[in-house]
């Protein structure tokens, strides 16, 4: 794995490999860590000899708290460094520097590059000259391969992936969780039903009850305002359509809701205090996904 792109670039294997090497870390992690051992201390959790000595570089043009935040703490517990440059205010880019150049420089002082563009581009565009491994954490209304990653390993800590029925409720349009989300569960068998947030409606509910009562998995996103035109923003009724306790009824017990966050509105506050709303193990999961992600691509296993 040279660098991590698109959600459809995993092979079945390269996908049976992050998941494994993830629950060794997140079991790791989640051990008892009263009398820690000296040698697969917190900061190292390697065999002795072979701590991660790497230095991330996070470059965000856009807001992030989970992707940005789990990133860091992913490579400071493995051990390593992190550098942040964070917006383009604080680099030459506001000088007008090209965003190539950018990575060239960039890619001499950092083992792992993470990028966040609202430019779709960019990610690709950053791959191509960079010497160094690149993570696309976001990469406009796209991508965003590493929260699909995420997402498929809570599924698969609870349910198999084959045979699921899915429900996305959300900016199907715009989100970049939902595309890269539908791309890499997409190599599984599964039924997929799509509800747009945009889809003016005046009971969400009326054509969607059966789907929601057979969801296996639910997965919500909140709209993507940023990507809106003018005539969407001002489209009255748009903004109505929310998660509720009623909708909550519907789905079987065993069902799971994912969302990627931020949440904005678009889940009752009831929904987010029952069992079903996976949401704090996602954010979690998020964390151990980044350092097997990170081990991968710094060769360092
Ligand atoms: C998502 C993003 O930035 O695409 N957030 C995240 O990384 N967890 C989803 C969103 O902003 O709606």
């Amino acid at each position: 794995m040279q660098h991590i792109l698109t959600s459809d670039q995993f092979s079945y294997a390269q996908l049976d490999d992050i998941w494994k090497l993830t629950e060794r870390i997140a079991a790791f992690c989640n051990g008892d860590r009263s009398q820690p051992d000296p040698e697969l201390s917190f900061y190292s959790w390697d065999e002795p000899g072979i701590p991660f000595k790497k230095l991330l570089g996070t470059i965000f043009c856009q807001p992030s708290t989970r992707t940005r935040c789990s990133l860091q703490a992913a490579c400071l517990r493995l051990g390593g460094s992190v550098v942040s440059i964070d917006g383009t205010e604080a680099s030459s880019l506001a000088k007008g520097e090209s965003w190539e150049d950018t990575i060239v420089t960039l890619s001499q002082y950092y083992d792992v590059l993470a990028i966040r563009s609202g430019d779709k581009h960019h990610a690709k565009q950053a791959a191509a000259v960079s010497d160094t491994p690149i993570i696309n954490c976001g990469s406009g209304s796209d991508e965003h391969p590493t929260q699909a990653l995420l997402d498929l390993y809570t599924i698969r800590e609870r349910k198999p992936l084959d045979g699921l029925n899915i429900v996305i409720f959300g900016d199907i349009e715009h989100a970049r969780t939902i595309k890269s989300f539908k791309k890499m569960i997409g190599m599984y068998d599964v039924n997929i039903s799509e509800f747009s947030l945009l889809k003016k409606r005046d009971d969400p509910l009326d054509d969607m009850t059966q789907s929601f009562k057979e969801a296996d998995v639910v997965y919500i996103t909140r709209m993507q305002r940023e990507y809106h035109g003018k005539e969407i923003v001002e489209f009255p009724g748009i903004t109505t359509h929310s998660f509720t306790e009623k909708t909550l009824s519907l789905l079987k017990e065993d069902a799971i809701i994912l969302h990627p966050g931020p949440v904005v509105g678009e889940v009752a506050a009831k929904v987010k205090q029952d069992p079903r709303w996976v949401y704090k193990q996602q954010v979690k999961n998020g964390m151990y996904i980044r350092m097997a992600l990170l081990k991968l691509l710094t060769g360092h296993i």
